[in-house]
């Protein structure tokens, strides 16, 4: 039986589901429950599969893949990431200090962000890595501290190309249902061509700074290849008009952010681009239905917010491998036509979720099960994690992909919401096809190794769950579980109140 979900380090035996070679109902005894996994394995094989795809588009110069931090700084990984001879993507001065703690080489970190801390400037400037200029305010910064060090700083310019015209709407849940171009500029990355050329001609003449290059992160607006051969083509563009107009300047490095999808995107498609009419039509339908009566009112009405409220991706993202023909393709056709040489250019990508999406999984254990046969039928799933340990996912609606972990042979014979945990409504999966579960069955949530982890909250006081590294069939803690005691570590009492 092919079971979805069921890939790459993922496998199915005897009904149950393994994560390399390491049963998943093992690793709970062994760590307890709630758990993020994380595959060693399927990392390793993510960074080779982005260096060789994105290498064979580009033979000009070298590819560096330098993963998003933001998206698993967990240590353990940062260090398989360096060991790999990956870069990494840095925000903020704590990701900054966990690469090089990882033994990232420093000419490989890409120091990104807006606004930077002085500190942060001056520590990046000092340790060699690549400064992202994305502000007018930092360059007198980084002109000062880069004196007084007595060193170069190395520093790219953060563009902010348009894509005239490509009104798809995007993706982010920020932005809402505006069209992919108007998002991306309301994004606030990068800086547009006047305040480039306000602040490009200084830096190319200042004596401790050397521009190598330039950057862009455009956003996750739209998973299609369609969408990334605009975004390079009008990045391609961009580079070529400030390029001119800083005198022939010529790039070594360009770096063209992440933004990537995993095959199997959690993004809940339904959710974001339906929701008004969604809300529309069910008031309205609730209004006409509610003239035949309480109970047909609500048998109507249970069965369509079951229906529309999610809508997992069934169409798979493109592969890394479509990504990166898009992507190279383009600017290898589109550089050489704004003046740009691609020969002797370092390509550089910070893949966050497609590096990371597909590398862990987070297991749950069923604690209570409940069931409302009046007026309506309604089956609620209550399991021992909760969305505050999915605030990455939650806030762009995710809808996981999950398996039965002790019992993928079941069949789903029924439907029920899974609520987490928290006092809140904690839908994790709505109306959802369900086995016939017990309590003290294992939930295993898919593709949850980017974003989740490393964004949880302390929301209702809870210690937040641990996370295990499993390689083959060996597995090691890489993040313990939280006490009681952790969860109000910073909290201080005024002198007047101790008692
Ligand atoms: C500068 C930069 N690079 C890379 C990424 C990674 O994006 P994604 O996880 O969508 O690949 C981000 C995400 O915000 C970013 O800001």
């Amino acid at each position: 039986m092919t079971i979805r979900g069921i890939d790459d380090c993922l496998s199915a035996r005897e009904g149950r589901l393994y994560i390399e070679e390491c049963d998943t109902l093992d690793l709970l005894r062994e760590f307890g429950s709630p758990l993020f996994v994380f595959s060693e394995d399927q990392l390793r094989r993510n960074v080779r599969r982005f260096r060789t795809a994105f290498q064979a588009g580009w033979p000009d110069g070298p590819v560096v893949v330098m993963p998003a931090a933001k998206a698993n700084w967990l240590a353990a990984i940062q260090r398989i990431l360096a060991g790999e001879g990956c870069g990494c993507d840095t925000y903020s001065a704590g990701e900054l200090t966990m690469a090089l703690n990882a033994g990232c080489p420093p000419q490989l970190i890409s120091v990104n962000g807006v606004p930077k801390d002085e500190d942060h400037i001056r520590r990046s400037i000092q340790v060699g890595a690549r400064l992202t200029v994305d502000s007018l305010e930092e360059v007198d910064v980084i002109e000062r501290a880069a004196a007084e060090l007595g060193t170069t700083a190395y520093v790219r310019l953060r563009l902010k190309p348009v894509l005239s015209r490509f009104i798809a709407h995007s993706d982010f849940v920020a932005e809402g249902l505006a069209p992919t171009d108007i998002a991306a500029i309301a994004y606030k990355g990068g800086l547009t061509f006047e305040q480039i050329m306000a602040v490009g001609p200084r830096l190319l003449k200042a004596a401790n700074v050397k521009v190598v290059g330039f950057h862009q992160h455009h956003g996750r607006h739209r998973r299609s290849v369609r969408y990334w051969e605009a975004q390079m083509a009008a990045y391609a563009a961009e580079i070529g008009r400030v390029c001119r107009a800083l005198g022939g300047f010529r790039p070594q490095e360009i770096d063209i952010g992440g933004g990537f999808a995993i095959p199997r995107d959690p993004f809940n498609a339904a959710t974001v681009y339906s929701e008004p009419v969604q809300y529309a039509a069910l008031t309205a339908i609730s209004r006409v239905v509610s003239l035949l009566g309480p109970r047909s009112r609500y048998a109507v009405m249970a069965r369509l917010v079951a229906t529309i409220t999610g809508h997992p991706n069934r169409h798979p993202a493109p592969s890394i491998e479509a990504y990166a023909e898009a992507c190279t393709a383009t600017l290898r056709r589109e550089l050489p036509r704004h003046g740009v040489e691609t020969a002797g250019v370092t390509l550089q990508l910070e893949p966050g979720r497609a590096m990371h999406g597909d590398t862990g999984i987070h297991l749950t254990t069923v604690k209570a099960l409940k069931a409302t046969t009046t007026p309506i039928r309604w089956n609620v799933i209550v399991v021992d994690t909760t969305e505050f340990w999915f605030t990455g996912g939650r806030y762009e609606h995710n809808l996981h992909h999950y398996l039965f972990a002790n019992k993928l042979d079941a069949p789903l014979t029924g439907k029920a919401d899974v609520i987490g945990r928290s006092c809140y409504g904690d839908r994790l999966l709505p109306a959802v096809p369900v086995p016939d579960v017990q309590v003290g069955d294992v939930l295993a949530l898919l593709d949850t190794g980017a974003y989740q982890e490393v964004s949880m909250s302390n929301f209702n006081a809870m210690p937040r769950p641990a996370s295990v590294l499993v390689t083959g069939g060996s597995a090691s803690l890489i993040r313990r579980r939280e006490t009681e005691a952790d969860v109000f570590r910073r909290d201080v009492m005024p002198a007047h109140l101790v008692r």
